[in-house]
Protein backbone atom coordinates (compact mmCIF):
# COMPACT_ATOMS: atom_id res chain seq x y z
CA UNK A 1 0.00 0.00 0.00
CA UNK A 2 1.19 3.25 -1.02
CA UNK A 3 2.59 5.11 2.22
CA UNK A 4 0.26 8.76 3.32
CA UNK A 5 3.63 10.78 1.92
CA UNK A 6 5.61 10.39 -1.04
CA UNK A 7 6.88 11.56 -3.94
CA UNK A 8 5.30 12.17 -7.49
CA UNK A 9 5.67 13.47 -10.98
CA UNK A 10 4.35 16.55 -11.74
CA UNK A 11 3.63 16.00 -15.29
CA UNK A 12 0.17 14.51 -15.71
CA UNK A 13 0.95 12.62 -18.03
CA UNK A 14 3.50 10.74 -15.98
CA UNK A 15 2.77 10.70 -12.28
CA UNK A 16 5.33 8.67 -11.30
CA UNK A 17 5.60 7.94 -7.49
CA UNK A 18 8.51 7.70 -5.79
CA UNK A 19 8.77 6.74 -1.73
CA UNK A 20 9.50 9.84 0.63
CA UNK A 21 12.93 8.02 1.29
CA UNK A 22 14.23 8.29 -2.31
CA UNK A 23 16.80 11.08 -2.62
CA UNK A 24 15.55 12.37 -6.30
CA UNK A 25 15.48 15.88 -8.02
CA UNK A 26 13.69 15.03 -11.34
CA UNK A 27 11.42 11.90 -12.32
CA UNK A 28 13.45 8.78 -13.67
CA UNK A 29 10.67 8.20 -16.18
CA UNK A 30 10.14 11.64 -17.67
CA UNK A 31 12.75 13.94 -15.98
CA UNK A 32 10.33 16.41 -14.47
CA UNK A 33 10.05 18.11 -11.22
CA UNK A 34 8.61 16.40 -8.16
CA UNK A 35 6.13 17.08 -5.99
CA UNK A 36 6.06 15.88 -2.29
CA UNK A 37 2.41 14.85 -2.30
CA UNK A 38 0.15 13.53 0.62
CA UNK A 39 -2.85 11.27 1.54
CA UNK A 40 -4.57 13.44 3.54
CA UNK A 41 -7.03 10.97 4.52
CA UNK A 42 -4.63 8.92 6.29
CA UNK A 43 -3.29 11.46 8.36
CA UNK A 44 -4.56 13.52 11.23
CA UNK A 45 -5.49 17.34 9.38
CA UNK A 46 -6.77 20.13 11.50
CA UNK A 47 -10.45 20.71 10.40
CA UNK A 48 -10.23 24.99 10.69
CA UNK A 49 -6.59 26.84 10.32
CA UNK A 50 -7.52 27.98 13.70
CA UNK A 51 -6.28 24.68 15.54
CA UNK A 52 -3.22 25.76 15.03
CA UNK A 53 -3.66 29.27 17.25
CA UNK A 54 -3.20 26.43 20.44
CA UNK A 55 0.72 26.12 19.91
CA UNK A 56 1.27 30.44 20.28
CA UNK A 57 2.06 29.41 24.11
CA UNK A 58 4.33 26.37 23.63
CA UNK A 59 7.08 27.16 25.57
CA UNK A 60 10.00 25.01 26.72
CA UNK A 61 12.94 23.05 25.41
CA UNK A 62 11.00 19.69 24.93
CA UNK A 63 10.11 18.48 21.01
CA UNK A 64 6.47 20.41 21.16
CA UNK A 65 8.75 23.70 22.22
CA UNK A 66 10.91 23.14 19.45
CA UNK A 67 8.31 22.57 16.76
CA UNK A 68 6.03 25.13 17.86
CA UNK A 69 8.44 27.68 18.35
CA UNK A 70 9.32 27.50 14.45
CA UNK A 71 7.02 29.50 12.20
CA UNK A 72 7.62 26.52 9.77
CA UNK A 73 7.19 23.70 11.96
CA UNK A 74 3.95 24.92 14.36
CA UNK A 75 2.33 24.25 10.73
CA UNK A 76 3.41 20.55 10.83
CA UNK A 77 0.55 18.74 9.86
CA UNK A 78 0.60 20.86 6.37
CA UNK A 79 3.89 19.09 5.85
CA UNK A 80 4.06 15.68 6.97
CA UNK A 81 6.43 14.21 5.41
CA UNK A 82 9.06 12.96 8.13
CA UNK A 83 8.69 9.96 10.35
CA UNK A 84 9.13 11.38 13.57
CA UNK A 85 9.26 14.84 15.43
CA UNK A 86 12.79 14.34 16.67
CA UNK A 87 14.16 14.10 13.69
CA UNK A 88 13.31 17.65 12.55
CA UNK A 89 16.46 19.90 12.23
CA UNK A 90 14.89 23.65 13.21
CA UNK A 91 16.99 26.70 14.20
CA UNK A 92 13.92 28.62 15.01
CA UNK A 93 13.08 29.75 11.49
CA UNK A 94 9.88 31.25 10.30
CA UNK A 95 9.32 33.94 13.27
CA UNK A 96 8.80 36.57 10.54
CA UNK A 97 6.61 39.81 10.71
CA UNK A 98 3.52 40.65 8.14
CA UNK A 99 4.12 44.43 8.36
CA UNK A 100 1.03 47.00 7.82
CA UNK A 101 3.30 49.41 5.65
CA UNK A 102 0.69 52.24 5.53
CA UNK A 103 3.32 55.01 5.28
CA UNK A 104 4.82 53.32 2.05
CA UNK A 105 0.90 52.11 1.74
CA UNK A 106 0.49 56.36 1.06
CA UNK A 107 3.42 56.82 -1.41
CA UNK A 108 2.33 54.20 -3.35
CA UNK A 109 -1.19 55.94 -3.70
CA UNK A 110 -2.98 53.09 -1.76
CA UNK A 111 -5.33 53.19 1.14
CA UNK A 112 -3.73 52.19 4.60
CA UNK A 113 -4.44 48.62 5.79
CA UNK A 114 -4.08 47.71 1.36
CA UNK A 115 -0.25 46.92 1.31
CA UNK A 116 1.40 44.65 3.69
CA UNK A 117 5.31 43.74 4.00
CA UNK A 118 6.06 40.10 4.68
CA UNK A 119 9.47 40.45 6.25
CA UNK A 120 11.38 37.43 5.75
CA UNK A 121 14.43 38.68 5.99
CA UNK A 122 14.07 38.09 9.81
CA UNK A 123 14.92 34.64 9.25
CA UNK A 124 17.71 33.48 11.16
CA UNK A 125 19.98 33.40 8.57
CA UNK A 126 18.17 36.64 6.82
CA UNK A 127 16.30 35.07 3.94
CA UNK A 128 13.44 33.39 3.11
CA UNK A 129 15.45 30.17 2.26
CA UNK A 130 15.28 29.43 5.79
CA UNK A 131 11.69 28.48 5.58
CA UNK A 132 12.76 25.75 2.96
CA UNK A 133 16.14 24.44 4.43
CA UNK A 134 14.87 23.02 7.63
CA UNK A 135 12.42 20.78 5.48
CA UNK A 136 15.45 19.98 3.21
CA UNK A 137 17.36 19.10 6.31
CA UNK A 138 15.32 16.81 8.34
CA UNK A 139 14.82 15.35 5.01
CA UNK A 140 18.70 14.97 4.59
CA UNK A 141 18.22 13.83 8.42
CA UNK A 142 15.80 10.99 7.02
CA UNK A 143 17.83 9.33 4.80
CA UNK A 144 21.45 9.74 6.36
CA UNK A 145 22.96 12.69 4.12
CA UNK A 146 26.03 13.70 5.35
CA UNK A 147 27.42 16.21 2.38
CA UNK A 148 24.97 18.51 1.70
CA UNK A 149 25.60 20.93 -1.45
CA UNK A 150 23.83 24.10 -3.44
CA UNK A 151 24.72 26.41 -5.65
CA UNK A 152 23.80 29.79 -5.11
CA UNK A 153 23.47 33.36 -5.77
CA UNK A 154 24.32 33.60 -2.01
CA UNK A 155 21.15 33.57 0.39
CA UNK A 156 20.40 29.74 -0.37
CA UNK A 157 24.36 29.02 0.50
CA UNK A 158 24.07 31.40 3.81
CA UNK A 159 21.28 29.52 5.01
CA UNK A 160 22.57 25.43 3.95
CA UNK A 161 25.79 26.77 5.67
CA UNK A 162 24.06 27.61 8.57
CA UNK A 163 21.88 24.73 9.04
CA UNK A 164 24.81 22.21 7.53
CA UNK A 165 27.35 23.18 10.51
CA UNK A 166 24.36 23.14 13.48
CA UNK A 167 23.14 19.80 11.72
CA UNK A 168 26.87 18.62 11.98
CA UNK A 169 26.82 17.85 8.00
CA UNK A 170 29.75 18.85 5.59
CA UNK A 171 28.24 21.55 3.61
CA UNK A 172 29.55 22.76 0.43
CA UNK A 173 28.50 25.78 -1.81
CA UNK A 174 29.02 26.63 -5.03
CA UNK A 175 28.96 30.47 -5.91
CA UNK A 176 30.10 32.59 -9.21
CA UNK A 177 32.94 33.98 -8.81
CA UNK A 178 32.47 37.84 -8.27
CA UNK A 179 28.63 37.36 -8.83
CA UNK A 180 27.73 37.53 -4.97
CA UNK A 181 26.75 40.40 -2.43
CA UNK A 182 29.56 40.16 0.35
CA UNK A 183 27.08 39.83 3.80
CA UNK A 184 26.39 36.21 2.39
CA UNK A 185 29.34 35.51 1.21
CA UNK A 186 30.71 36.20 4.52
CA UNK A 187 28.08 33.93 6.13
CA UNK A 188 28.40 31.09 4.45
CA UNK A 189 32.84 31.68 5.10
CA UNK A 190 31.71 31.99 9.02
CA UNK A 191 28.95 29.25 9.46
CA UNK A 192 32.22 27.00 7.96
CA UNK A 193 31.10 25.94 4.27
CA UNK A 194 33.84 24.78 1.73
CA UNK A 195 32.89 27.89 -0.56
CA UNK A 196 33.51 26.89 -4.12
CA UNK A 197 34.24 30.22 -6.55
CA UNK A 198 33.09 28.85 -9.87
CA UNK A 199 34.28 30.46 -12.81
CA UNK A 200 31.19 30.83 -14.52
CA UNK A 201 27.42 32.53 -13.19
CA UNK A 202 24.75 30.75 -10.81
CA UNK A 203 23.43 29.22 -14.46
CA UNK A 204 26.78 27.16 -14.50
CA UNK A 205 26.77 26.30 -10.93
CA UNK A 206 23.64 25.05 -10.60
CA UNK A 207 24.05 22.61 -13.99
CA UNK A 208 27.68 21.48 -12.21
CA UNK A 209 25.95 21.09 -9.25
CA UNK A 210 23.62 18.86 -10.35
CA UNK A 211 25.97 17.02 -12.29
CA UNK A 212 28.07 16.14 -9.23
CA UNK A 213 24.95 15.31 -7.34
CA UNK A 214 22.89 12.99 -9.87
CA UNK A 215 26.07 11.37 -12.33
CA UNK A 216 28.39 10.70 -8.93
CA UNK A 217 26.35 9.04 -6.18
CA UNK A 218 29.39 7.68 -5.14
CA UNK A 219 30.64 11.36 -3.79
CA UNK A 220 27.42 11.44 -1.84
CA UNK A 221 26.33 14.83 -2.49
CA UNK A 222 23.00 15.88 -0.97
CA UNK A 223 21.62 18.52 -3.49
CA UNK A 224 19.87 21.51 -1.42
CA UNK A 225 18.64 23.92 -4.59
CA UNK A 226 14.73 24.65 -4.71
CA UNK A 227 15.17 21.89 -7.37
CA UNK A 228 14.97 19.82 -4.46
CA UNK A 229 11.20 19.06 -3.52
CA UNK A 230 11.01 19.36 0.23
CA UNK A 231 12.35 22.54 -0.07
CA UNK A 232 9.25 23.85 -1.07
CA UNK A 233 7.31 21.85 1.42
CA UNK A 234 8.92 24.08 4.01
CA UNK A 235 8.69 27.37 1.71
CA UNK A 236 4.61 26.50 1.73
CA UNK A 237 4.69 27.72 5.48
CA UNK A 238 5.42 31.72 3.95
CA UNK A 239 1.68 31.26 2.66
CA UNK A 240 0.44 30.24 6.25
CA UNK A 241 2.08 32.49 8.01
CA UNK A 242 0.37 34.96 6.02
CA UNK A 243 -3.12 33.50 6.71
CA UNK A 244 -2.41 33.76 10.59
CA UNK A 245 -1.07 37.16 10.61
CA UNK A 246 -4.94 37.75 7.92
CA UNK A 247 -6.34 36.18 10.53
CA UNK A 248 -6.34 33.27 8.75
CA UNK A 249 -8.17 35.41 5.62
CA UNK A 250 -6.65 35.30 1.79
CA UNK A 251 -5.27 38.88 1.10
CA UNK A 252 -6.42 39.81 -2.60
CA UNK A 253 -2.43 39.62 -4.28
CA UNK A 254 0.66 38.22 -3.30
CA UNK A 255 3.72 39.11 -5.10
CA UNK A 256 7.10 37.85 -4.74
CA UNK A 257 10.60 38.24 -7.00
CA UNK A 258 11.02 35.19 -9.28
CA UNK A 259 14.62 33.56 -9.73
CA UNK A 260 15.02 30.27 -8.94
CA UNK A 261 10.93 30.17 -9.12
CA UNK A 262 10.84 27.91 -5.89
CA UNK A 263 9.42 30.34 -3.71
CA UNK A 264 6.19 31.00 -5.93
CA UNK A 265 6.08 27.44 -6.77
CA UNK A 266 5.63 26.64 -2.94
CA UNK A 267 3.31 29.29 -2.22
CA UNK A 268 0.84 27.92 -5.19
CA UNK A 269 1.04 24.66 -3.71
CA UNK A 270 0.26 25.66 -0.17
CA UNK A 271 -3.22 27.14 -1.75
CA UNK A 272 -3.90 24.21 -3.97
CA UNK A 273 -3.48 21.79 -0.55
CA UNK A 274 -5.37 24.45 1.60
CA UNK A 275 -8.14 24.27 -1.01
CA UNK A 276 -8.29 20.79 -1.15
CA UNK A 277 -8.48 20.38 2.27
CA UNK A 278 -11.58 22.84 2.81
CA UNK A 279 -9.54 24.89 4.77
CA UNK A 280 -9.40 28.33 2.91
CA UNK A 281 -12.40 29.85 0.66
CA UNK A 282 -10.66 32.33 -1.48
CA UNK A 283 -7.20 31.63 -3.20
CA UNK A 284 -5.19 34.82 -3.71
CA UNK A 285 -3.76 36.30 -6.97
CA UNK A 286 0.00 35.89 -7.70
CA UNK A 287 1.93 37.83 -9.02
CA UNK A 288 6.15 37.21 -10.29
CA UNK A 289 8.84 39.89 -11.37
CA UNK A 290 11.86 39.63 -12.67
CA UNK A 291 14.71 41.93 -12.83
CA UNK A 292 15.06 42.64 -17.03
CA UNK A 293 18.46 41.82 -16.71
CA UNK A 294 17.23 38.08 -16.27
CA UNK A 295 13.55 37.84 -17.33
CA UNK A 296 13.25 34.41 -18.47
CA UNK A 297 9.70 34.01 -16.87
CA UNK A 298 8.40 37.14 -18.20
CA UNK A 299 9.67 36.85 -21.50
CA UNK A 300 8.09 33.44 -21.70
CA UNK A 301 5.02 33.73 -20.07
CA UNK A 302 4.15 37.09 -21.70
CA UNK A 303 6.04 37.25 -25.32
CA UNK A 304 5.85 33.63 -26.10
CA UNK A 305 2.75 32.69 -24.17
CA UNK A 306 4.42 29.97 -22.69
CA UNK A 307 1.25 28.08 -20.29
CA UNK A 308 0.91 25.09 -18.04
CA UNK A 309 -1.63 23.92 -20.45
CA UNK A 310 -2.73 21.25 -18.01
CA UNK A 311 0.74 19.92 -17.46
CA UNK A 312 1.36 20.03 -21.69
CA UNK A 313 4.51 22.45 -21.25
CA UNK A 314 5.69 23.20 -24.96
CA UNK A 315 8.99 22.50 -23.52
CA UNK A 316 10.64 22.85 -27.11
CA UNK A 317 10.00 26.62 -26.68
CA UNK A 318 11.70 26.64 -23.82
CA UNK A 319 14.60 24.43 -25.44
CA UNK A 320 14.48 26.91 -28.43
CA UNK A 321 14.84 30.05 -26.09
CA UNK A 322 17.89 28.99 -23.71
CA UNK A 323 19.09 27.89 -27.42
CA UNK A 324 18.85 31.52 -28.55
CA UNK A 325 20.15 32.71 -25.02
CA UNK A 326 23.41 30.36 -25.75
CA UNK A 327 23.95 31.34 -29.34
CA UNK A 328 24.02 35.16 -28.47
CA UNK A 329 26.18 34.09 -25.56
CA UNK A 330 23.86 35.48 -23.24
CA UNK A 331 24.55 36.31 -19.85
CA UNK A 332 21.91 37.61 -17.43
CA UNK A 333 23.12 40.74 -15.63
CA UNK A 334 21.08 42.52 -12.54
CA UNK A 335 22.07 44.93 -9.67
CA UNK A 336 19.40 42.21 -7.67
CA UNK A 337 22.09 39.69 -7.78
CA UNK A 338 20.08 37.14 -5.62
CA UNK A 339 17.60 36.89 -9.23
CA UNK A 340 20.60 37.02 -11.34
CA UNK A 341 19.35 33.77 -13.06
CA UNK A 342 18.46 32.71 -16.83
CA UNK A 343 17.49 29.01 -16.57
CA UNK A 344 14.94 29.11 -13.86
CA UNK A 345 14.96 25.22 -12.47
CA UNK A 346 11.32 25.23 -11.32
CA UNK A 347 9.89 26.86 -14.61
CA UNK A 348 7.56 24.40 -14.91
CA UNK A 349 5.92 24.09 -11.56
CA UNK A 350 5.25 28.25 -11.82
CA UNK A 351 3.62 28.00 -14.84
CA UNK A 352 1.02 25.74 -13.02
CA UNK A 353 1.03 28.23 -9.99
CA UNK A 354 0.53 30.96 -11.98
CA UNK A 355 -2.48 29.55 -13.66
CA UNK A 356 -3.47 27.97 -10.36
CA UNK A 357 -3.44 31.68 -8.62
CA UNK A 358 -4.29 33.52 -12.10
CA UNK A 359 -1.13 35.23 -12.05
CA UNK A 360 0.37 37.47 -14.21
CA UNK A 361 4.52 38.43 -14.56
CA UNK A 362 6.30 41.37 -14.67
CA UNK A 363 9.69 43.20 -14.99
CA UNK A 364 11.49 45.84 -13.85
CA UNK A 365 14.23 47.79 -14.20
CA UNK A 366 17.51 48.03 -11.80
CA UNK A 367 16.63 51.71 -11.54
CA UNK A 368 12.91 50.48 -10.46
CA UNK A 369 13.95 48.09 -8.15
CA UNK A 370 16.99 50.52 -6.48
CA UNK A 371 14.10 53.41 -6.09
CA UNK A 372 11.60 50.77 -4.32
CA UNK A 373 14.33 49.51 -2.04
CA UNK A 374 14.94 52.93 -0.63
CA UNK A 375 11.33 53.55 -0.40
CA UNK A 376 10.57 50.38 1.88
CA UNK A 377 14.04 51.22 3.87
CA UNK A 378 12.56 54.85 4.52
CA UNK A 379 9.13 53.40 5.44
CA UNK A 380 9.98 50.12 6.21
CA UNK A 381 12.24 48.07 7.45
CA UNK A 382 14.55 47.81 4.58
CA UNK A 383 15.48 45.15 1.92
CA UNK A 384 18.15 43.97 -0.16
CA UNK A 385 17.52 44.63 -4.11
CA UNK A 386 15.72 41.77 -5.27
CA UNK A 387 12.86 41.85 -2.63
CA UNK A 388 12.50 45.31 -3.43
CA UNK A 389 11.55 43.90 -6.94
CA UNK A 390 7.84 43.15 -5.27
CA UNK A 391 7.18 46.43 -4.42
CA UNK A 392 8.46 47.90 -8.00
CA UNK A 393 6.08 45.31 -9.49
CA UNK A 394 3.29 46.16 -7.56
CA UNK A 395 3.95 49.88 -9.06
CA UNK A 396 3.67 48.57 -12.59
CA UNK A 397 0.56 46.49 -12.00
CA UNK A 398 -1.23 49.52 -10.28
CA UNK A 399 -0.19 52.13 -13.16
CA UNK A 400 -1.60 49.47 -15.62
CA UNK A 401 -4.68 49.05 -13.27
CA UNK A 402 -4.22 45.15 -13.43
CA UNK A 403 -3.96 45.76 -9.64
CA UNK A 404 -7.04 47.86 -8.04
CA UNK A 405 -6.36 50.57 -5.25
CA UNK A 406 -9.21 49.06 -3.11
CA UNK A 407 -6.88 45.54 -3.36
CA UNK A 408 -4.98 44.03 -0.60
CA UNK A 409 -1.51 43.00 -1.40
CA UNK A 410 1.10 41.44 0.40
CA UNK A 411 4.65 41.85 -0.96
CA UNK A 412 7.10 39.18 -0.10
CA UNK A 413 10.12 40.91 1.06
CA UNK A 414 12.41 38.19 0.93
CA UNK A 415 16.11 39.02 1.98
CA UNK A 416 17.48 41.16 4.72
CA UNK A 417 18.69 44.83 4.18
CA UNK A 418 21.97 44.03 5.09
CA UNK A 419 22.73 41.55 2.80
CA UNK A 420 23.81 43.66 0.27
CA UNK A 421 24.87 46.75 1.94
CA UNK A 422 26.93 47.67 -0.88
CA UNK A 423 23.86 48.22 -2.85
CA UNK A 424 22.60 50.59 -0.25
CA UNK A 425 26.25 52.74 0.26
CA UNK A 426 26.32 52.79 -3.62
CA UNK A 427 22.70 54.22 -3.68
CA UNK A 428 23.11 56.62 -1.44
CA UNK A 429 27.17 57.72 -1.60
CA UNK A 430 28.11 56.63 -5.11
CA UNK A 431 30.70 55.16 -3.90
CA UNK A 432 31.45 51.40 -5.35
CA UNK A 433 32.33 49.72 -1.95
CA UNK A 434 32.61 46.62 -4.45
CA UNK A 435 34.87 47.65 -6.73
CA UNK A 436 37.16 48.57 -3.88
CA UNK A 437 37.06 45.10 -2.54
CA UNK A 438 37.84 43.82 -5.51
CA UNK A 439 40.80 46.03 -5.70
CA UNK A 440 41.61 45.37 -1.90
CA UNK A 441 45.09 44.10 -0.96
CA UNK A 442 44.89 40.63 0.75
CA UNK A 443 46.59 39.82 3.76
CA UNK A 444 47.42 36.71 5.87
CA UNK A 445 44.33 35.27 7.49
CA UNK A 446 45.51 34.13 10.66
CA UNK A 447 41.89 33.63 12.28
CA UNK A 448 42.25 30.23 14.05
CA UNK A 449 38.34 29.48 12.00
CA UNK A 450 39.48 31.22 9.13
CA UNK A 451 37.69 29.62 6.14
CA UNK A 452 38.55 31.56 3.16
CA UNK A 453 36.87 30.83 -0.30
CA UNK A 454 38.45 28.51 -2.71
CA UNK A 455 38.87 29.65 -6.25
CA UNK A 456 38.18 26.81 -9.27
CA UNK A 457 37.93 26.51 -12.78
CA UNK A 458 34.65 25.60 -14.11
CA UNK A 459 35.96 21.73 -15.18
CA UNK A 460 34.55 18.78 -13.29
CA UNK A 461 37.45 17.22 -12.73
CA UNK A 462 39.08 20.31 -10.38
CA UNK A 463 36.03 20.78 -8.88
CA UNK A 464 35.29 16.64 -7.64
CA UNK A 465 39.17 17.59 -6.28
CA UNK A 466 38.14 20.60 -4.67
CA UNK A 467 35.42 18.96 -3.16
CA UNK A 468 37.73 16.72 -1.36
CA UNK A 469 36.88 13.51 -3.42
CA UNK A 470 39.70 11.89 -4.93
CA UNK A 471 39.12 11.67 -8.93
CA UNK A 472 40.52 8.57 -9.23
CA UNK A 473 37.99 6.86 -7.58
CA UNK A 474 35.40 8.80 -9.09
CA UNK A 475 33.57 6.87 -12.51
CA UNK A 476 33.49 8.49 -15.97
CA UNK A 477 34.98 12.03 -14.97
CA UNK A 478 34.44 13.82 -18.50
CA UNK A 479 35.14 17.84 -18.62
CA UNK A 480 31.98 18.51 -20.93
CA UNK A 481 30.36 21.97 -19.90
CA UNK A 482 27.49 20.79 -22.04
CA UNK A 483 23.63 21.92 -20.87
CA UNK A 484 21.38 19.33 -19.51
CA UNK A 485 18.28 18.49 -21.68
CA UNK A 486 15.92 21.33 -21.86
CA UNK A 487 13.42 18.84 -19.90
CA UNK A 488 15.30 18.44 -17.19
CA UNK A 489 15.25 22.32 -16.18
N1 LIG B 1 14.90 37.00 -3.37
C1 LIG B 1 16.07 36.67 -2.80
C2 LIG B 1 16.63 37.59 -1.78
C3 LIG B 1 16.74 35.49 -3.18
O1 LIG B 1 17.89 35.16 -2.60
C4 LIG B 1 16.17 34.67 -4.18
C5 LIG B 1 16.84 33.46 -4.64
C6 LIG B 1 14.94 35.06 -4.73
C7 LIG B 1 14.34 36.22 -4.31
C8 LIG B 1 14.27 34.26 -5.77
O2 LIG B 1 13.60 33.17 -5.22
O3 LIG B 1 14.56 31.35 -6.57
O4 LIG B 1 12.53 30.98 -5.22
O5 LIG B 1 12.45 32.41 -7.26
N2 LIG B 1 18.00 33.14 -4.33
C9 LIG B 1 18.64 31.86 -4.66
C10 LIG B 1 19.96 31.72 -3.95
C11 LIG B 1 18.67 31.55 -6.10
O6 LIG B 1 20.83 31.00 -4.44
O7 LIG B 1 20.11 32.30 -2.89
P1 LIG B 1 13.25 31.91 -6.11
Amino acid sequence: MKEAAFQQCINPACLANYAVEDVRVSCAKCSSLLDIKYDWSRLPVPKSLNFFEHRWSTKGTGTAGRLDFSGVWRFRELLPFYRTEDEVVSVGEGRTVLQQADLLAGRMGMRPGKLLLQYEGLNPSGSFKDNGMTAAFTHARMVGAHRVACASTGNTSASLALFAAFAEMQGIVFIGSGKIAFGKLSQALDYGALTLQIEGDFDACLRRIRQIAVDHPEIGIYLMNSVNPFRLEGQKSIMFRILEALDWQSPDWVIVPGGNLGNCSAFAKAFMELKELGLIKKVPRLAVINATGANTLNQLYNHHHLRWNNGAVEMEKIANYYGALDESNYHPHTIASAIEISRPVNLPKALRALDFMHGVTREVSDEEILEHRAMVARWGFGCEPASAASVAGLRKLLDEQVISKDEQVVCILTGHELKDANATVKYHTGIDMKAAQDNAPRGPTNGKYANAPVPVADDLAAIIKAIGAEPEKIRNIGTGTGHLPATEY
